[in-house]
This record gives C-alpha cells, sequence and structure tokens, in this order.
C-alpha cells in the first residue's frame, strides 16, 4: 500500500524547512559542500537527492538532461561521474542560478548548462541525451491546487499533470537506446503514475528501491525506468 502525507502536513514541514533567518546558505551532502540559495528545494530536506544521486546510472562518456535541477547536486554528480555534458533544466529561476554555483564550485562548470526551462521548453528540437532524469514532486494534490511559491512546485505535482509531460514529451529528446528515469518514493502515488505511463504506452520498471530510516519513518526511495513499449 501506498503511505501517503497530506497536502497540509508536506506544506507544513516546507515552511518549517524554509522559514527563520537561520537557514544555512551551503550544505553537505555526498562528500561536498553546496550553496543552497534562497527559494530553492533544500536537497537535505529527505534523504531522497542523496539517494538518487548515488544510485542513477549516469551514462560514461555521455550526454545527461536533468529535469528540476535545484541546487543542481544531481547535475553536477553527473558531470563528476564522467558525463561529457549535462543540461539542467528548472522551471525556477533562482535553482538555475544555484546550479550555476554549485557546477563553478564543483569544477565543471563547463560541462554543465542550466536553463530555465517549463519541462522540456529551453531545448531545441535536436537536442538529444542519453538518459533523461527527474527527481519529481511527489505529493499528489488535486487539479486546481495553486503552486503558490517556487517552492510548492518542487514538492506538489497537481493532478501528476507534471509527470504526464515529462514522460510523454521524452522520447522526442532520447537517442536511440536512451534511457527515461524517473526518482520517487513510497509516499508518491505510484497508481497514478502507472495509469499515466499505461496512457502514454510506457511500461515501468523498478530499477532500485532504497530504504533510509529518517527522523520519523522509514522512508523507501524507488529509482524506475520507463520503457517504451
Ligand atoms: C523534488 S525537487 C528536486 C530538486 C533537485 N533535483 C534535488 O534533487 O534536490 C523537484 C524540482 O523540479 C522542479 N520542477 C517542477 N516542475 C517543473 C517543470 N514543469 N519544469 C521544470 N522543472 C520543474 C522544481 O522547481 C524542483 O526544483
Amino acid at each position: 500500500m501506498t503511505a501517503q502525507e497530506s497536502p497540509e502536513t508536506v506544506a507544513q514541514a516546507l515552511r518549517h524547512a524554509l522559514v527563520g533567518d537561520d537557514l544555512p546558505d551551503t550544505f553537505t551532502l555526498l562528500g561536498r559542500e553546496w550553496d543552497l540559495h534562497r527559494g530553492v528545494f533544500p536537497s537535505t530536506l529527505s534523504a531522497a537527492t542523496e539517494v538518487l544521486a548515488s544510485i542513477v546510472p549516469y551514462p560514461p562518456g555521455g550526454s545527461f538532461l536533468e529535469i528540476g535541477c535545484g541546487t543542481g547536486v544531481i547535475s553536477v554528480t553527473a558531470a563528476l561521474h564522467g558525463c561529457a555534458s549535462v543540461t539542467a533544466l528548472d522551471i525556477n529561476e533562482r535553482a538555475v542560478a544555484n546550479t550555476v554555483a554549485n557546477a563553478e564550485r564543483h569544477g565543471v562548470g563547463d560541462r554543465v548548462r542550466a536553463l530555465h526551462s517549463d519541462m522540456y521548453t529551453a531545448l531545441e528540437p535536436v537536442d538529444r541525451f542519453d538518459t533523461i532524469f527527474w527527481n519529481v514532486p511527489w505529493t499528489y494534490v488535486e487539479d486546481d491546487f495553486a503552486l503558490s511559491t517556487d517552492l510548492h512546485s518542487a514538492v506538489f505535482d497537481p493532478g501528476y499533470q507534471g509527470q504526464a509531460r515529462y514522460i510523454a514529451g521524452a522520447h522526442k529528446h532520447l537517442t536511440d537506446g536512451g534511457r527515461l528515469l524517473l526518482g520517487t518514493a513510497d509516499l508518491g502515488d505510484r497508481e497514478r503514475l502507472d495509469a499515466i505511463a499505461e496512457e502514454a504506452g510506457v511500461r515501468v520498471e523498478m530499477l532500485r528501491r532504497v530504504r533510509r530510516i529518517e527522523e520519523v519513518r522509514v522512508m523507501e526511495y524507488h529509482l524506475l525506468e520507463l520503457h517504451a513499449r
């Protein structure tokens, strides 16, 4: 069964993590120090970023596209793992600047290009990638739920429309044999995700499942691969 949290609980946790002058502007993850800009999803809010950054199969010498780069931890890690080129997109302009800062900080600014983009819109039709990945906002809310701040877009996906667009638009930007990956958690609505994938003619495979003990519960993070049927 999927354990789910109410939007109110999630919004409260978000506020708790973000309100206050004492929010640090750096954090440590994966043995590195990272810049955290205000208004960008903090990559240490849960273990999702750390877990997923550690298990994504980055294409060595290949091209990697990250949707929703946030602070840039996953895009920078892809470059550090030997991807020849990384494109990092986010609907939040502050996340784009944050990713540029972290790519510079870790010496991969020449291989990570970060662009402001609603899903794939900033890409050229010819842009193709060996791997496309998104650590999704897994909290399902109704279609009319207001994304009142950039941070709401980082955790809530009204009607799972974002994930539907992610899956439907990917094939135009994958190389032959390219891989479409999605990072989520047991708090996500897997039944809805499967229905979206089914509609898009895509089969969902669980690549990796990682359990982590967190402050108040055991969380389970899922790395999925989406295969054209
Ligand atoms: C769960 S956060 C992950 C952030 C970062 N990748 C990490 O792991 O720390 C989801 C990210 O997706 C971005 N996002 C949400 N909707 C988007 C869209 N339509 N197009 C591009 N990015 C989007 C959010 O702004 C946020 O940065």
